[in-house]
């Protein structure tokens, strides 16, 4: 699957955003009438005029590791319900949704909206209540007036499909393709949820078991608020209950330097994916070289899901790459599709390149190149085509040892057929810089693994 740059590009700072949030304050008013159209202002937002990112939530106590509650546990300041007539009311620290008869699906939204972020919450849900939580998710007047729309991470009782994700409010269904994993959910009392949205790329797990990790259609919304829904309910049914608390959200920044796990091991340098990669954590090239983006919003950027492995002298990398028209066509060997590897060996971020930094590149019809200083005999690649694309799996000369981190960049390169490259997507440094700077670079260690 590709993503198209438009997307990406929305899916970068909230800094913007944020300067027009301030305090929250007020209280949230219920009405029996309300409709699936309806949308309750929880609060009077006061603007704070020009603080830049300096966003100040007094209610939301900004701790250390980088989160803040989004639910102050005595009321909901800051949220605002949206469709429907379930209720939501705070009881014991938590916050408790009930159906309500005749109601459509309703939802309780952050007034902030957010498109990069990692969220936890707990939520403990009756059997026979479909539930879920919307990140990145819109309410647009001029769309079925109202109506909630967005990715819906599931939450319901087991048997069921928590975890995964769904398009709700338009008509598309799930977005995850498959969801055969068994419901990790447990039936009776509190279950820790973890999403975590970081450019197209989403994840969720919960109670510590990873369910979902995908990469997100360019059609969803990739920016808007976190919802918690109370589903509809049939004639006869309920009523039924869920509750949440805990909920706490850390935003991501699309600058944010990424990290990798390389785990222990030698694999077979033959562009297949043998048993050895499998459970490997996979980190996707979701960031646009901004220079090279030339793709218009209609045509696709290649991307690829990338493993590493290590051993004493070797990193080895595999790269699952997407590209529905493969083109060797252009002169030169970065505007050809392709797949690059930067390596920071000492690991010194240096703005030019000393003699352990090194770049490599690999095409899909297997031709490798390098940086003018770098010597391809510390270099190793095998090439594979799929049904979308080609795999790229790489050997490079490198001491590998238990915590040892480098840094590490992946870049793919993509011409759609006409001799030009058009989309160049990154791991880590959305700079078109790390053939001559390994600054920018991501973080790459070396762990022992399964
Ligand atoms: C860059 C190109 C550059 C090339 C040099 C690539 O990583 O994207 O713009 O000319 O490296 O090898």
């Amino acid at each position: 699957m590709s993503v198209s740059i438009s997307n990406l590009k929305n899916a970068a700072p909230f800094a913007a955003f944020a300067m027009f949030f301030g305090v929250f304050g007020g209280s949230l008013f219920l009405s029996s009438t309300l409709t699936a159209q309806t949308t309750v202002p929880a609060s009077v937002v006061t603007l704070l005029p020009g603080h830049g990112s300096a966003f100040i939530n007094p209610l939301a106590g900004t701790q250390e590791d980088g989160f803040v509650d989004l639910f102050n546990g005595k009321n909901l300041d800051g949220w605002e319900q949206k469709n429907g007539t379930a209720t939501y009311e705070v009881v014991d620290g938590t916050i408790l949704g009930r159906t309500a008869k005749g109601s459509p699906n309703s939802f309780l939204c952050t007034e902030k909206e957010y498109d990069d972020f990692e969220l936890v919450f707990e939520v403990k849900v009756d059997k026979g209540l479909n539930s879920g939580v919307q990140i990145r998710s819109l309410s647009k007047p001029d769309y079925k007036e109202g109506r909630v729309h967005g990715p819906q991470v599931e939450i319901e009782w087991d048997p069921g499909e928590s975890g995964y994700i769904y398009s709700e409010g338009t008509k598309r269904g799930w977005v995850s393709p498959k969801r055969t994993q068994k419901n990790v959910l447990k039936n009776e009392g509190w279950n820790k949820y973890r999403v975590l949205a970081d450019g197209p790329r989403i994840q969720t797990w919960i109670n510590g078991t990873c369910v979902e990790d995908i990469e997100m259609p360019a059609i969803e919304s990739t920016k808007g608020f976190i919802g918690l829904q109370v589903h509809g309910i049939k004639k006869n049914a309920g009523p039924f209950q869920v509750q949440w608390k805990n909920i706490r959200i850390r935003e991501i920044s699309g600058d944010e330097r990424r990290k990798m796990k390389a785990f222990r091991g030698t694999p077979k340098v033959d562009g297949k994916i043998d048993d050895l990669w499998v459970g490997v954590p996979r980190v996707l090239t979701s960031r646009s070289i901004d220079e090279v983006d030339e793709l218009s919003e209609d045509q696709k950027a290649s991307t690829a899901w990338v493993r590493c492995l290590w051993d004493e002298g070797h990193l080895y990398c595999l790269a699952e790459v997407t590209d529905d028209a493969i083109s060797s066509a252009a002169g030169d060997e970065w505007d050809r599709d392709g797949v690059e590897f930067f390596v920071d060996r000492n690991f010194a971020r240096t703005s030019t390149y000393d003699d352990d930094d090194a770049q490599y590149r690999t095409e899909p019809d297997g031709n490798e190149s390098s940086g003018s200083e770098n010597d391809l005999s510390t270099y190793k690649s095998a090439v594979t085509k799929t049904e979308n694309g080609y795999i790229v799996e790489v050997c490079i000369d490198l001491k590998g040892e238990v915590g040892k981190k480098i840094g590490f960049d992946v870049q793919v390169n993509n011409d759609p057929g006409d001799g030009r490259r058009m989309s160049a997507m990154k791991w880590n440094d959305a700079s078109n810089d790390t053939y001559f700077d390994m600054s920018n670079a991501g973080t790459l260690e070396m762990v022992e693994g399964n």
